[in-house]
């Protein structure tokens, strides 16, 4: 069953000039060029790329009040997928400069550039293929982008993508791209009981945490001042339906958090 497909107000500005058809028959093309390739996430299948779900994150609308909006915030968007939300922070505030984005499959960023059309920009040489598990992730930014300690890590329902070792191993990189005191700040998918491991698949390899676990996760990998914020599954994709192909159990909740890193 495919959902019907509506391109929000939000969405309409990433997509300066395009008409809505316009912009649904990107996604189509991109979505079928995924197939192509063999990419079976769900988010690609059901067009969820369409939508940037950074302003759901309360802790986002807060950090920007706090910190007085995200003009002169240096900022990585890890597991950034296409991009969607890598583009919504610049039309937030941040500068393309004190921005990079980077995925484990460069596939997702050349699809990025598909349905945005935008890879002549400046924007695009801000994107890199790269893995969030890769110990020389500080030394890469700060060479190649001369990108020094950033003010926030944007990590959007990536970390419920490793097992637990694994998944230190990424908060703890995470940690080390920041200034002390700076942000990590996303969302996972979560259960309410107790946290779940699915088995390994080619491409479903799934952790789900739990509220507790992901604060102990955050807390004994470098990180302090740990607030959660959790909404059903329906409640951020109100056209969320278990499939299959999404791997996704029903009766998941979204977690929101946000953290510092500690000194
Ligand atoms: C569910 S998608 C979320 C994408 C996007 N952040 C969003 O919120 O729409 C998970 C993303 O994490 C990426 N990912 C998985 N393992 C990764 C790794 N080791 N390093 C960097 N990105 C990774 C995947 O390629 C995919 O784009």
């Amino acid at each position: 069953m495919s959902r019907p497909v509506t391109v929000d107000k939000r969405t309409k500005s990433l997509f300066a000039g395009c008409s809505e058809e316009e912009i649904i028959k990107r996604a189509q093309r991109v979505r079928d060029e995924a197939i192509k390739r063999d990419i079976r996430y769900g988010c690609i299948s059901q067009l969820y790329f369409l939508e940037t779900h950074l302003h759901k994150n309360p802790f986002y609308k807060e950090y920007l009040h706090q910190y007085g909006g995200l003009y002169d915030k240096k900022a990585a968007d890890i597991g950034c997928c296409l991009g969607t939300d890598t583009r919504q922070l610049l039309l937030d505030g941040l500068e393309c400069r004190n921005l990079v984005a980077f995925d484990v499959s460069e596939s997702f960023i050349s699809l990025g550039f598909q349905l945005f059309e935008d890879s002549d920009s400046q924007l695009a040489l801000r994107f890199f293929a790269k893995s969030v598990l890769d110990t020389d992730l500080a030394a890469f930014i700060e060479e190649k982008y001369g990108l020094g300690p950033l003010d926030f890590a944007l990590v959007n329902s990536v970390l419920h993508s490793f097992d637990e070792s694994l998944a230190k191993i990424a908060v703890r990189n995470i940690a080390s791209l920041l200034k002390s005191k700076g942000h990590i700040l996303g969302y996972i998918p979560t259960k309410v009981d107790s946290p779940v491991q699915l088995p390994a698949g080619s491409d479903a390899y799934r952790f789900y945490h739990t509220e507790s676990s992901l604060q102990k996760l955050l807390e004994e990998n470098g990180f302090e001042s740990i607030k959660v914020h959790s909404i059903s599954i329906q409640e951020m994709f109100p056209s969320f339906h278990p499939t299959e192909e999404t791997g996704m159990e029903d009766r998941l909740n979204i977690t929101f958090f946000i953290a510092n890193k500690r000194k």
